[in-house]
């Protein structure tokens, strides 16, 4: 009795070791460390999702998917997850923004006024209006009062406060070039964004295009993981590709994968076939 006892104990034992050597080799979701985006096949691809309360550049050619990642991100936080967020636009102004996502499902204006989504528009064309209200906030841009980019942060800093957000998507940084009349983003003020942002905990998606004319890539260094989207237009890796290119303290898949954007779903990260 006592040896048989044993020999299940010992076989136990094995079973534990050889699973938990097996599954380090494998993508373990660790749920209360990541922050899940709900994109299908990109959490498995970042061992669970995005890690906590960290600063993430999404890179990309023009059209490769950076804004729709950024709302689906923000729209499954708070469908699948209960966990608000807050979308700032730099770039395209909100009602245009609401139309094109619409397409995808992700119902901006109903989750504004669900009280769930705080959409910050500090796009060019809305700068010079004042207009705020709980769920929508047009930033004021005067001569007197120039935009400032400590102005944007204090914005979602307030909002993510008032809704409990967790998440936030910041689309996209070189629209403050334009914005700050600069002509690269300075790196005080993305190190003064990105540091904000981790010190309240919000998991942070910064969105990004790879333009040619900026000398300046400090987002990559100060980003604690860079996801890079690309469009390949011949060969046989012809069509949207995503890439991991770091994520720090994860475990990630170091492949090019392909992805697809489609009406209702938005975008799906599919095997490396690797
Ligand atoms: N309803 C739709 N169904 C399928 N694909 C769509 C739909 N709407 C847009 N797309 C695709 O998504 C692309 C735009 O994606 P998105 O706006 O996220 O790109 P982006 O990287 O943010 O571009 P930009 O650099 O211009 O900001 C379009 O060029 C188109 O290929
Ligand atoms: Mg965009």
């Amino acid at each position: 009795m006592i040896g048989l006892a044993t020999n299940t104990y010992r076989f136990v034992h094995i079973l534990l070791y050889f699973n938990s050597n097996f599954l380090s080799y494998m993508f373990i979701p660790d749920n209360s460390a990541r922050c899940r985006s709900g994109v299908p096949g990109l959490d498995d691809i970042l061992g669970g999702g995005f890690p906590r309360g960290r600063c993430i550049l999404v890179r990309g050619d023009c059209g490769t998917g950076k804004t729709i990642l950024g709302a689906q991100f923000i729209n499954n936080g708070i469908v699948q997850y209960k966990e608000p967020g807050v979308l700032v636009l730099l770039e395209q102004n909100a009602a245009h923004f609401k139309k094109d996502m619409f397409a995808f499902g992700f119902d901006i204006q109903s989750l504004q006024e669900s009280g769930q989504l705080v959409l910050i528009d500090a796009s060019l064309s809305r700068v010079n209006l004042e207009k705020t209200s709980a769920s929508e906030a047009y930033l004021h841009n005067t001569p007197k009062t120039p935009f400032c980019v400590s102005d944007v942060v204090d914005y979602v800093v307030a909002a993510a406060k008032e809704i409990g957000a967790t998440r936030v998507s910041i689309d996209n940084l070189p629209a403050l070039d334009n914005l700050l009349k600069k002509v690269e983003t300075s790196r005080d003020d993305i190190l003064y964004m990105s540091g904000k942002l981790r010190s309240i905990g919000l998991t942070s998606l910064l969105l990004c295009d790879n333009l040619k004319t900026r000398i300046d890539d400090t987002e990559n260094y100060v980003s604690d993981g860079v996801i890079s989207m690309e469009y390949q237009y011949s060969g046989p890796d012809m069509g949207r590709r995503l890439v991991v290119q770091k994520m720090r303290g994860t475990k990630h898949s170091e492949h090019i994968h392909p992805m697809k954007i489609s009406k209702g779903v938005g975008i799906e990260v599919f095997d490396s076939g690797v």
